[in-house]
């Protein structure tokens, strides 16, 4: 079995994150998705939300696997005998920190990542700008699927009516 890891927050997950993640899933046997726990970090939706969002729209790719994971990444992958990391690269601006990321897990580990550059169409988009512009009322349907879409416009209404 040939197996890579995608991993990030997912605070959704966007289409961008799924283009990286399909186009992993035609190279690789199985694609695990790891949801970083950052309990530095509040997010707009819970790791479970986040996991279903995921597992809901990946499914049509048939050989995905959604899980959470605090810690390191290189431990998840050598718990699970993964030996390769797939992210996507947007710009340059995100080349500096990824390199570091790549160079650093290597070290540790020896797990190697593979950089796979993101669709023009959604070389802007990451959650953040997601949730900004959805909460300020900005239509944002294009860039995210439409379950998540719907998850999102219930949760900033939820938030507002606080
Ligand atoms: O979607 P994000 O927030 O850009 O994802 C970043 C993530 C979760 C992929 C990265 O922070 C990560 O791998 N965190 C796990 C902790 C870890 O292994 N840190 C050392 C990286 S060299």
């Amino acid at each position: 079995m040939r197996r890579a890891v995608c991993p990030g927050s997912f605070d959704p997950i966007t289409n961008g994150h799924l283009d990286i993640i399909e186009r992993a899933s035609k190279l690789y046997d199985v694609v695990h998705v790891a949801v970083a726990i950052n309990k530095n970090k509040q997010g707009l939706f819970s790791i479970e939300e986040r996991i279903a969002l995921i597992e809901e729209t990946c499914a049509p790719y048939g050989n995905v696997v959604v899980e959470s994971h605090h810690g390191l990444l290189v431990d998840f992958c050598r718990e699970r005998d993964i030996p390769a990391i797939v992210k996507g690269l947007r710009a340059v601006s995100d080349f500096d920190y990824e390199l570091q990321m790549a160079q650093m897990n290597r070290g540790l580990s020896g797990v190697e990542t593979l950089f796979v550059p993101t669709s023009p169409t959604y070389s802007f988009l990451s959650s953040t700008l997601v949730k900004e512009v959805a909460s300020y009322g900005g239509d944002v349907s294009h860039l995210i699927p439409p379950v998540v879409h719907r998850r999102l416009v219930e949760r900033i209404a939820e938030r507002a009516a606080r």
